[in-house]
């Protein structure tokens, strides 16, 4: 499988004939479930008012039911239609970063069939910024519900080929838009009580969020609250069927050597370039770039490893702050979960 080299310039503006957005249309019209690109990684989408629909996305991907979906909308028709009120904090977040890679909790409108939200009375919606997801948003009329395109626990799909390879035959339609520019999900805020709480760090950073609306609570992993609030958050998350190894800038270079001696099938996936020799690794992908560029091809890593049939995976930590906050939310737990 070709995957985007880490120095390749993504465009999101990539066209694909009407005739494609139709028949998705089409299919998600008749019940059926369409996956489409975003900005950050592939969804899995439904009609949110067909209650049947909703349930395949739950099947296909062996999602347990207690962990809502994310609505999608094209444009703010679309979003009053499933809120119920729209508070001006989240004016202001809209304003500042819709269409994008933010997504917000708010009240459920009643009209929302409750298992979108797994039964909750809040639900989230963003407007992803991209061109072909806009484009379906817009033909269909309506919003889609989409939760990442992968089964339940692996790693989100960044590229058509991963959903295709993971979900097969179950998924009417694949929209190929490429590999996806982000490369990481969505940032969750809830705005439903009191201080804003980050629920799921992305690209927009908490930094990002207080220059706009003030004080922003920030994502806590073990907090009960944040446990109660995100429900999805007490599932495993982004394990690929290799055993991640986090290892710190400082100390790369001499465990890549201590690994060697270990007689595993090792795989290579760092930040930045290190003078290790690539003899002895089966996968090797060293990235010389930022850590947007390494949030990109991570997940894509993670599968491309797994293809070459690595057993682990030494992967560079990033520092936890901005984007790296995300970065190392994901790492941790697919560390964690790979064990
Ligand atoms: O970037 C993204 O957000 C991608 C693309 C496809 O838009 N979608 C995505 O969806 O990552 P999913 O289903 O894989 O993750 C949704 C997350 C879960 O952690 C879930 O628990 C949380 O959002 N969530 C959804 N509804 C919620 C709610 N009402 N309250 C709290 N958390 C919620
Ligand atoms: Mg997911």
């Amino acid at each position: 499988m070709k995957t985007a080299p880490f120095n390749q310039k993504i465009s999101p503006f990539l066209s694909l004939k009407d005739s494609s957005i139709q028949m998705a249309v089409d299919i998600l019209r008749k019940g059926g479930l369409v996956a489409f690109p975003t900005e950050t990684v592939y969804g899995l989408g439904a009609r949110v008012f067909d209650s049947k629909a909703i349930s395949k996305i739950f099947n296909v991907k062996g999602r347990p039911s207690d962990n809502p979906l994310i609505v999608h909308v094209a444009d703010l028709k679309q979003f009053t239609l499933v809120v119920k009120k729209v508070p001006p904090v989240a004016e202001k977040l809209i304003k500042a970063f819709w269409p994008g890679p933010l997504t917000l909790i708010l009240p459920r409108a009643s009209k929302v069939p409750p298992q979108v939200s797994a039964g909750l009375f809040t639900l989230a919606v963003r407007m992803p910024n991209h061109p072909l997801a806009l484009h379906l948003l817009q033909e269909l009329g309506e919003p889609v519900a989409a939760p990442s395109a992968n089964r339940s626990g692996r790693p989100s799909p960044t590229q058509a080929n991963h959903v295709r390879n993971e979900l097969g035959n179950e998924v009417k339609m694949v929209l190929d838009g490429g590999p996806c520019p982000v490369g990481l999900e969505s940032t969750v805020l809830d705005i439903t009580k009191g201080v804003p709480r980050i629920l799921r760090p992305g690209q927009i950073t908490l930094e990002n969020l207080e220059a706009v609306i003030g004080k922003v609570l920030p994502y806590e992993t073990s907090s009960e609250d944040s446990l109660v609030k995100s429900p999805g958050s007490k599932h495993s998350h982004y394990v690929p069927n290799v055993r991640i190894i986090l290892i710190p800038e400082k100390e790369y270079t001499k465990e890549c050597e201590r690994w060697k001696r270990s007689g595993k099938k090792l795989g290579v996936l760092s930040r930045k370039k290190f003078d290790v020799p690539k003899e002895g690794f089966l996968f090797y992908r060293q990235c010389e770039g930022d850590d947007a560029l390494y949030a990109q091809n991570l997940f894509s890593a993670f599968r491309d490893a797994e293809a070459k049939g690595v057993e682990v995976l030494l992967v560079e930590q990033v520092a936890k702050k901005g984007l790296g906050v995300a970065i190392m939310d994901r790492l941790e737990r697919a560390a964690e979960g790979s064990k």
